[in-house]
């Protein structure tokens, strides 16, 4: 059995959540891959609204075993916070010992480090999620096992702290006490060790026993450490092939991959967006969309369905169908455009360049329809919004599966 993906394809909050959940009704496992709690996926089901971070929006399907995978990076605090919302949880959900821990050192670097970089910063989520991720490239960080001796992990922390002295101290960044540090971590690991697992061997027994497994990815691959619109990225692997490396799994593991995008694009942070539109169309979008972040609240940056970065996002992932999630949020517009093409350097490119700063998008522009809201059938949907969706599948080369008209699990039409 082929486990099935779910992934990103533009700057992150595409509605991953939503879809996950929906699917996850169908699916015995659902893992998380990389990221941290800088990840917010709403999720709505009978009008009650779910936030979740680090959880995978499986939880809601109570058969279903959620993993977080060693690609992670797991706040302990921020895990046992969250946790606290469901009940029973034992059995449901799995954290890897080969996860790596943000601890609060990694939180304070983040934040000094966006201070110091002045109008530079990236506007990153202040998560600790870039310095929890650099220190487990440099081989100094702090692995979720480690909890299971609280006693080792305190002192090898300490030892952290004594060797980045200068780095901490320049920073501000202050360093814990033996006692306090001890007491934290013997805190964390009583609430933590039952869900403490080796997820990698779960998961090899569970595709082997032909379960049916659904990955779940957080941000989106414009945001990918190395394929996204470097330095402004998050620090993981958002795209399908992190879930090898953040789950233990090969290539050849890997089912159908459903690339979610909106009806439009958003960013939060700073870094190139081509089609952000700074009128009274984005701002319109931002209103109706409730363009604001589900970890941080901060406004989202509204714009254009951009297809030149959505194909290229559909290559880099294998995706085999999309899912255009937020129909809806484009009802009642005259004209609705589409980036069809970029200019650079007064050129026409068809292709994401290395450096999308100063890129000038080609636009298409679609006639309007009246209203999309809580439809489920594509024969239901207006003419309008039926071409739309036609042109996009041309433009990007791949075929929609899904389309979302509401935040609803229910208002979702099947096309595959
Ligand atoms: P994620 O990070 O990709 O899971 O996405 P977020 O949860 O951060 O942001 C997506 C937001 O859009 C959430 O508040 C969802 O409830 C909402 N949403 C998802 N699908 C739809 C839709 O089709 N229409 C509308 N209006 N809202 C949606
Ligand atoms: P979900 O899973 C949107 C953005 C931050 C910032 C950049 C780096 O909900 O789609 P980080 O804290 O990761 O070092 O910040 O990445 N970012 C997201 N934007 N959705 C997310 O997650 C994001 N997670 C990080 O705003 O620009
Ligand atoms: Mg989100």
């Amino acid at each position: 059995m082929k486990a099935d993906l779910i992934v990103g394809i533009q700057w992150g909050d595409e509605g991953k959540g939503k879809i996950v959940d929906l699917l996850a009704q169908k699916y015995d496992v659902v893992a998380r891959y990389q990221g941290g709690h800088n990840a917010g996926h709403t999720i709505v089901v009978d009008g009650k609204k779910i936030a979740l971070h680090l959880i995978p929006s499986g939880i809601l399907n109570p058969n279903a075993v959620n993993i977080i995978g060693n690609g992670v990076v797991v706040s302990p605090e921020a895990l046992i916070k969250e946790m606290q919302q469901f009940e029973n949880l034992e059995g449901r959900l799995y954290v890897s010992e080969s996860a790596h821990m943000i601890l609060s050192h990694h939180i304070a670097i983040d934040q000094a480090k966006e201070k110091l970089r002045g109008t530079k910063a990236i506007g990153t989520t202040g998560r600790g999620i870039g310095p929890a991720y650099s220190d487990k490239i440099s081989r100094s960080g702090f692995r979720v096992g480690e909890l299971r001796d609280v006693e080792k992990l305190s002192e090898r922390i300490l030892e952290y702290c004594t060797q980045n002295r200068a780095l901490l101290d320049a920073l501000g960044v202050a360093i814990p006490q033996k006692n306090a540090l001890l007491k934290e971590l013997i805190g964390y690991a009583k609430v933590l060790l039952p869900f403490i697992a080796n997820t990698t061997q779960m998961l090899w027994k569970d595709i082997a026993r032909s379960k049916r497994v659904l990955l779940e990815g957080a941000q989106g691959t414009m945001l990918d450490i190395d394929h996204g619109t470097y330095p402004y990225v998050t620090s993981s692997s958002t795209i399908s092939a992190g879930a090898c490396t953040g789950l233990g799994l090969n290539p050849k593991d890997l089912g159908t991959i459903t690339g979610i995008a909106k009806a439009y694009c958003t960013r939060v942070g700073n870094g190139p967006f081509p089609t952000e539109d700074f009128g009274s169309d984005g701002e319109l979008i931002r209103e109706k969309g409730h363009e604001f972040g589900t970890s941080t609240g901060r406004a989202r940056r509204c714009g254009w369905f951009d297809a030149v970065a959505c194909k290229y996002a559909c290559r880099i992932n294998g995706v085999d169908q999309l899912s255009i999630m937020k129909m809806d949020v484009l009802d009642g517009f005259d004209e609705i455009k589409v980036c069809v093409a970029y200019e650079k350097n007064g050129e026409r490119i068809d292709f994401v360049p290395d450096d999308l700063e100063g890129v000038v998008p080609v636009y298409k522009t679609f006639k309007g329809w009246k209203s999309t809201q809580g439809i489920r059938s594509f024969d239901a949907l207006p003419k309008e919004a039926k071409e739309y969706l036609k042109e996009i599948e041309r433009l990007v080369e791949t075929k929609i599966g899904l389309v979302s008209t509401s935040p609803d699990r229910n208002d979702t039409i099947t096309l595959l």
